[in-house]
């Protein structure tokens, strides 16, 4: 009796080693991305889901054993409400390993503590306001930040004979980010800021700002809108009214200058001066593998910042999963992607381990036609340059 027990005993154990041991090496790793994926800013969603799948389509969906599965929800964009549904069911219902995705500000913000209560590791590829990381200890972030791609165009004004700027920014997040950083900045270099506008984030009608613009007769104004359909209504407005045949200069972030915006908007871009962290135009090894295979992938759709934001998602979920053994533990996985260097597509980037941003290079690029395309072509550079959003 009491050898057939210990053979029981001996046999299960045997067979719980069996059963756990293949099945914990192929347990995939569920990511849950969050996009909006229709409405007006569906066009994020498209770029950086086809980020993150050009980038397991290069270099393979398994790493440190475990396949890497997709599971995309659609939070239709400005909806912290839809978002905060999605994250808690991808959590309890489908089990997911890491967030991923977000869009939009309000959307992170929403998610946030639910990556706090789960412990689950959160990588936001796009919501770029300065504050996103810290509303959650679990927050990584592969995109930029507002001030980060603010600041440089600032201090180039000031260096490049403007004086007197009208400030238009979309009233939330991102857009107060925008207002308050370029205003710092341009305003310490002896600059001065002769009006600010806030224009509406949902379905805004841009011909009463422009007209208050036109109005005001600054040098410039400076732009922050969130990339997309926005950026080429204004762009159409500000050719209609005649704002630049009046002498009014246009500066922004390059969100306004995006790839997949520029044709729509067409020759109003000809010339505009904007500072981001990527151009499809960027001359690099790694930009030309990275474009090349957009095109062949998903041509003739252009890449933009989104996309490449996506694919550098992906590439640090990959990277840091090599470095955990499989692990997706969030105190693991957060600690363990702290630091990480690469060369992206846009150019060196870190993720700066005291505050979980990215630290990247800020282009300073002039919209010019290449070939047939429109493009941001980059003339100056700010390398290495983290967040002045933080404290
Ligand atoms: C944001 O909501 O954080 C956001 C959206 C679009 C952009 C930049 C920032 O182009």
């Amino acid at each position: 009796m009491k050898l057939i027990l210990r053979m029981n005993t001996a046999l299960c154990a045997f067979l719980g080693v069996l059963l756990a041991l293949p099945v914990a090496a192929a347990e995939p790793v569920k990511i849950g991305l969050v996009l909006p994926m229709s409405g007006p800013f569906a066009g994020y969603g498209k770029q950086i889901e086809e980020g993150v799948r050009l980038y397991l389509k290069q270099h393979g969906d398994a790493y440190a054993g475990r396949k890497v599965v997709l599971i995309v929800k659609d939070d239709t964009g400005v909806a912290p409400e839809v978002s905060k549904r999605d994250a808690q069911e991808l959590v309890v219902q489908d089990k997911v390993d890491i967030l991923a995705g977000f869009g939009l500000t309000p959307s992170a913000f929403a998610v946030a503590p639910i990556a706090t209560e789960a412990k689950k590791p959160m990588v936001v590829m796009n919501a770029a306001t300065s504050s996103v990381t810290t509303k959650s200890d679990y927050i990584l972030r592969t995109s930029m930040t507002l001030p980060q791609v603010t600041a440089p165009i600032a201090s180039w004004a000031a260096k490049n004979g403007i004086h007197k700027v009208v400030t238009v920014v979309a009233d939330y997040g991102p857009g107060h980010d925008a207002e308050e950083q370029f205003k710092k900045t341009f305003v310490a270099a002896g600059g001065q800021i002769v009006a600010e506008i806030r224009t509406p984030v949902k379905n805004p009608d841009f011909a009463p700002y422009l007209q208050k613009v036109k109005d005001t007769k600054p040098d410039a104004v400076f732009l922050f809108l969130p990339a997309g359909e926005q950026p080429v209504a204004f762009m159409k407005g500000f050719a209609e009214r005649d704002l630049a045949k009046s002498g009014i200069k246009l500066i922004a972030t390059g969100d306004l200058t995006a790839e997949t915006a520029l044709d729509a908007i067409g020759a109003p871009a000809l010339g505009v001066i904007t500072s981001f962290h990527y151009a499809e135009a960027h001359n690099s090894p790694e930009n030309k593998t990275f474009v090349d295979a957009w095109y062949k992938a998903y041509g003739p759709d252009r890449p933009d910042f989104m996309a490449v934001a996506g694919y550098d998602g992906m590439h640090l979920i990959a990277e840091t999963l090599k470095k955990t053994g499989g692990s997706t533990d969030g105190d693991r996985f957060v600690e363990a992607a702290k630091g990480m260097k690469w060369v992206s597509p846009r150019g060196p980037i870190s993720i700066d381990p005291a505050t979980r941003d990215i630290v990247q290079t800020i282009y300073i690029r002039r919209v010019e036609k290449v070939g047939e395309k429109l493009q941001n072509v980059e003339f100056d550079q700010v390398p290495d340059f983290k967040d002045p959003g933080k404290p």
